[in-house]
């Protein structure tokens, strides 16, 4: 298996040593395993392979230009929610007809330049975006293929900020509503609705919520013809070692038996035993599942120190680079780079930003490290560099790629410069 793993004293991502990478390009730096990226997006690909889904890989979860461009190269469409996703993804060179745009808020600017380049779908969330893309697409001459994003009302089991399915939520359009634009597809004549989206959460601990979901909207199916059914990203990923999720292979086994189900008939179909509509085309957005377990984040200990019983290691990493652990409490596996034996007292790792959420990890147990010495911060390839800031004025570190037995810059080292860089009154 590709990756990070420990040995020969050290950890290593595949066959680079994480402290020749530190002392090249200093720290905090974020690495990516190129093979890691490659196994997980083939292990998605052979598990939804059984449905021929397409995959859209997810650009939110890491939108680095070197990364998409793997990921196309490897055969993946993308799904991307917002113009600056949609732009990174055609400068990569996606083929616009494996792009689906997302997102509850696009705005007209981004939905025209969504219809100029001719993306393949367009996941829709309120029937205002519907009436302006239809008018959009009229000025155009164009008649796009449309997805609605269908809130199911189904209650993910996964941390309350990352579930986006319950009845409550933004995000979607509700099964009423979207059941009687089913029934008056003519009021929108240049638009081409033949998708059903649902995503019910991200890091889905089994994939129960999500067939309920899917289930749910499959009776609309037999209100309108329907060719593709995107059921949206959430495969899990192990952030703690001993963390068991189900595979991807599970998600794409019941999704598959739930569509060749006779559920999957309508009710005059099931009367007179006719046989099913075929299968719609099967799409699925995977982000975490693709890039988490391949990109960590090396940092350097800067201080060590006691309090009430335990070690605070201050790190030149913080919540500005790894936003996960401050915002959703969410654990990252800390290890030091040159390994050794657990101290005596636990650790809570911290960043320097001026806030105590500044917490990369609590209660850790760490060995003794000393101030120069590096950590590594696992599963940090997805919602790491993407949702990284400047907070506290501080420079964006840089994004290393290893490839095999080598490894090279995909994005610079931000300098103190490129913070004032668009100020006007310099
Ligand atoms: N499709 C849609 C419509 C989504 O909203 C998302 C994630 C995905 C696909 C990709 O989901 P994934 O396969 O990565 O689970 N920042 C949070 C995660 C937010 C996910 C938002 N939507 C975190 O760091 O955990």
């Amino acid at each position: 298996m590709s990756g990070f793993s420990f040995h020969n004293h050290g950890w290593w991502c595949d066959a680079i040593a994480i402290h020749d990478l530190a002392v090249r390009y200093g720290t905090p730096l974020y690495v990516y395993s190129r093979d890691r990226i490659a196994e997980n997006f083939k292990r998605i690909a052979d598990a939804f392979g059984l449905l021929n889904a397409h995959i859209h890989y997810s650009v939110k979860a890491n939108a680095n230009g070197s990364i998409l461009r793997l990921l196309r190269d490897l055969g993946s469409g993308f799904d991307v929610v917002s113009g600056g996703e949609l732009f990174r993804v055609l400068r990569a060179g996606a083929d616009p007809a494996t792009i689906v745009f997302a997102g509850v808020g696009k705005t007209e600017h981004e939905l025209a330049y969504a219809l100029d380049n001719h993306v393949g779908w367009i996941n829709v969330e309120s029937s205002q975006e519907l009436e302006l893309l239809d008018r959009l697409a009229a000025a155009r001459s164009l008649r796009p293929a449309i997805a609605l994003r269908i809130n199911p009302a189904v209650d993910a089991d996964t941390h309350h900020h990352i579930a986006t399915g319950g009845h409550r939520s933004k995000f979607g359009i509700d099964l009423d509503e979207a059941r009687f634009i089913l029934q008056n597809t003519n009021r929108y004549p240049n638009l081409d609705i033949a998708g059903l989206h649902i995503h019910i959460g991200s890091q889905l601990a089994s994939p129960d919520a999500t067939i309920n979901a899917v289930r749910r909207v499959l009776e609309l199916t037999s209100l309108h013809s329907i060719r593709l059914v995107d059921i949206g990203g959430g495969f899990p990923v192990a952030y703690q070692p001993d963390d068991h999720f189900p595979e991807p292979s599970m998600f794409a086994e019941a999704l598959a038996r739930l569509l060749s189900s006779p559920l999957r008939s309508t009710p005059e179909a099931k009367w007179s035993g006719a046989v099913p509509r075929p299968l719609p085309q099967v799409a699925i957005e995977p982000g975490r599942s693709i890039i988490a377990d391949a990109g960590a984040l090396i940092t350097e200990v800067q201080y060590v120190k006691m309090r009430a019983g335990r070690r605070i290691i201050v790190t030149d990493a913080s919540m500005a680079e790894l936003l996960r652990p401050a915002l959703y409490e969410a654990y990252h596996h800390i290890v030091a780079v040159n390994g050794g034996e657990p101290a005596n007292t636990l650790a809570d790792v911290v960043g320097p930003v001026c806030e105590s959420a500044d917490q990369l990890g609590i209660d850790r147990a760490l060995p003794e490290v000393q101030r120069g010495e590096q950590l590594l911060i696992l599963t940090a390839g997805a919602y790491g560099s993407s949702m990284a800031s400047n907070y506290n004025s501080r420079p964006r570190p840089a994004e290393v790629l290893v490839e095999g037995s080598m490894h090279r810059l995909i994005r610079k080292r931000e300098a103190w410069e490129d913070l004032i860089a668009l100020e006007v009154d310099r």
